[in-house]
């Protein structure tokens, strides 16, 4: 069956996964979905090493990468990490502090901010982009807002498409006019930022709004595990399936013991909707860290990019203190989770969930066509 994404991304089947992982990547693409890296977890260098890796293994198949460049975020540091690092206040880390050792966890005072200059600059963003567009990428996509005008110029320069995250439709239809050829609407259900409109409205509303000023293709995101569910969003007159939670928990994927254990045992009402994490709101897995933040003593959150800087080392050592056996840390652990958790119960391979996508999506369809008769 030919699918338009596959005319314009070269993906047989329209099945997209976001991974920070390169392993989830070139198996998604290799088993016939499209593969899209996350990089802005990488420095300029490592992208590099991580693109060749893909390069290498993913047998000629296509796949794309994924910035985190938003259009609203606190620069008042410039590029200066000494300066930026200045505005995370004392209160805040010693509130971070104060709950890891509540919980066992134990990290040295001098390391509890993450001392790298944020991926989310736009300065880090445009080189991060230079060594994606390096390899021979087949989709550049954008979080947190319009993609910057070099990204969308350098991509029709060099045939790439432009894939935008938008969670409402008056996002949907600024990007359409900024000139992206992709929207992934992402519904609240979904791991990692969100928006607060479910899958089910958000998708047929962007179609509806982009219809009069051009024919952009939509993809669903938020809550999609199944292919029962990519299905449903196809009916909606989705193009595709964009999926993030469902390659956590991987074999591939490098997501903690801890939180792949988590997400196995979770249900699908253990997500918060927080900006406790990175300064906007974000899905998650909720745990006592969420409550913390939330409660009546805490300092509140900071705008991006101070937010993770200060969060990121304090959650990357809970999990490895979970990891190494401690109950009071796994307790503490979370992690970027969506809603559709509560519908994974193992871990698997990346090909076989694709497959699994495949034939679930057959059945779906089948069922569609069978009732009209
Ligand atoms: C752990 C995690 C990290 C994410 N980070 C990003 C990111 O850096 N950039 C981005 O565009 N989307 C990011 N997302 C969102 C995904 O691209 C995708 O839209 C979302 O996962 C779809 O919903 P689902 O998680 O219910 O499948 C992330 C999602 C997860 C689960």
């Amino acid at each position: 069956m030919p699918f338009a994404m596959t005319d314009l991304v070269g993906a047989e089947f329209p099945l997209f996964a976001f991974s920070h992982c390169r392993d989830v990547v070139a198996a998604v693409s290799r088993a016939g979905g499209f593969g899209i890296l996350g990089g802005s977890s990488f420095t300029p260098e490592s992208l590099e090493i991580e693109l060749q890796w893909i390069d290498e293994h993913v047998d000629g198949k296509p796949y794309g990468v994924d910035f985190v460049v938003p259009e609203h975020q606190d620069l008042g540091g410039g590029i200066d990490l000494d300066k930026i690092v200045e505005r995370i206040p004392q209160k805040h880390r010693d509130f971070v502090l104060d709950i890891l050792a509540r919980y066992d966890v134990k990290l040295d005072p001098a390391d509890v901010i993450n001392r790298r200059l944020p991926p989310t600059l736009p300065d880090i963003g445009e080189r991060l982009m230079e060594v994606a567009f390096r390899h021979p990428i087949r989709l550049i996509a954008n979080a947190l807002g319009v993609p910057p005008r070099s990204m969308i110029e350098r991509a029709k320069q060099h045939g790439v498409p432009v894939a935008a995250l938008v969670g409402a439709k008056e996002h949907a239809v600024r990007q359409v006019q900024a000139g992206v050829d992709i929207l992934v609407a992402q519904g609240t259900e979904a791991g990692g930022h969100c928006g607060e409109i479910s899958t089910m409205v958000l998708v047929p509303e962007v179609i509806r709004a982009i219809a009069p000023i051009r024919p952009v293709p939509v993809l669903a995101a938020g809550g999609i595990v199944t292919g029962e569910q990519m299905a449903g969003a196809m009916a909606m007159g989705a193009q595709g399936a964009w999926t993030g939670t469902v390659w956590l928990a991987t074999s591939e994927a490098e997501t903690s013991e801890t939180i792949k254990r988590k997400i196995a045992e979770a249900g699908s009402r253990d997500t918060i909707r927080s900006k406790m994490r990175t300064g906007k709101y974000s899905r998650q897995l909720h745990s006592p860290w969420h409550d913390a933040w939330e409660g009546p003593d805490s300092p509140g959150a900071l705008p991006m990019p101070l937010m993770p800087m200060l969060t990121q080392p304090a959650l990357t050592q809970t999990e490895r203190a979970a990891d190494s056996g401690n109950a009071k840390a796994y307790e503490l652990a979370t992690y970027w989770v969506g809603q559709g958790i509560g519908m994974i119960d193992d871990v698997r391979s990346a090909g076989s969930v694709v497959q699994q996508f495949k034939e679930d999506f057959a059945t779906a369809m089948g069922n569609i066509i069978a009732q009209l008769d």
